[in-house]
């Protein structure tokens, strides 16, 4: 397990080898990737192809069966969780009910040593950086869905994180709403630098937001590209069946507009 202190220039984070079993089924074949440093990775796969798996071993929830995650070429495979500089943001946003935003940005604040101190200025900043400070004393309850989850960014914006790991946060979202907060997780990537795994299974979404997408099925990757790439090139039938349908949902929409 001891992969040394490797220095692989640029990447942040290098995937070796990752397996994962449960009762006695293999959901994870052998799975290898890199995420460069600023890079937005997408993972996008069927129901059950093992996405959130994959995620869940990178944030240290789950400990691999076998396989060795690197960041910054040291070994994090053991790490616990909050030694490993990674915010998530879920699908459900997970907020606090009865705290306002600016409660719910805050809170993470106050377990972190070196940012307790500065925890209201840091949180008043960051929802300002989200479009939200007129909702700071507000509690989640009034808020939009997208609102709610541009708290849920904030709130992991705020601690700073070196990388941000999404699991399909738009898919509890209307169609305009997604769109937005497409366009705003993009924004707020750039403004940030932040290294960016984010699963989906919008293939739109991943086209739109990524600079590499991996396309996953029953645990084995099957193409990480570039879109341009897995849209030239697909690699395998699965890809090319894939591509096909990402083009008749463009298609479609096409001549919806055309249509009026
Ligand atoms: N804790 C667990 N115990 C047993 N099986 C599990 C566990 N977690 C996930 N699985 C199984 O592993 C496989 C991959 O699950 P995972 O949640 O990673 O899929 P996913 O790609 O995120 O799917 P979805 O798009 O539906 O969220 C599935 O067959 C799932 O039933
Ligand atoms: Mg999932």
């Amino acid at each position: 397990m001891n992969a040394g202190n490797t220095n692989t220039g640029g990447d942040k984070l290098t995937v070796q080898n990752l397996v994962q079993v449960f009762n006695r089924q293999k959901v994870l074949h052998n799975v290898s990737f890199t995420v460069k440093d600023g890079e937005f990775l997408s993972i996008l796969g069927p129901s059950g192809c093992g996405k959130t798996t994959i995620l869940r071993i990178l944030i240290g929830l789950l400990s691999p069966t076998s396989g060795t995650i690197l960041k910054d070429g040291v070994d994090i495979t053991e790490a616990p969780p909050a030694d490993r500089n990674m915010g998530i943001v879920f699908q459900n946003y997970a907020l606090f009910q009865n705290m306002t935003v600016l409660g719910n940005v805050e809170y993470a604040l106050h377990f972190n040593k070196a940012l307790k101190s500065n925890a209201r200025s840091i949180a008043l900043n960051i929802i300002e950086q989200v479009g939200l400070s007129e909702h700071a004393g507000k509690k989640p309850g009034k808020l939009s869905g997208g609102q709610q989850q541009r708290v849920a960014i904030a709130r992991t914006l705020a601690l700073n994180p070196e990388i941000i790991l999404f699991d399909e946060p738009m898919s509890a979202l209307d169609a305009a709403i997604r769109l937005s907060l497409r366009d705003e997780i993009k924004r707020i990537q750039k403004k940030f630098h932040s290294t960016c795994v984010y699963i989906t299974h919008d293939q739109e979404e991943a086209f739109a937001l990524s600079d590499r997408i991996m396309v996953l099925h029953a645990g084995t990757i099957q193409q990480l590209d570039t879109p341009e790439n897995i849209i030239r090139n697909p690699a395998t039938a699965f890809v090319t069946e894939f591509v096909r349908d990402t083009l008749k949902i463009k298609i479609d929409s096409l001549v919806k507009y055309i249509n009026g």
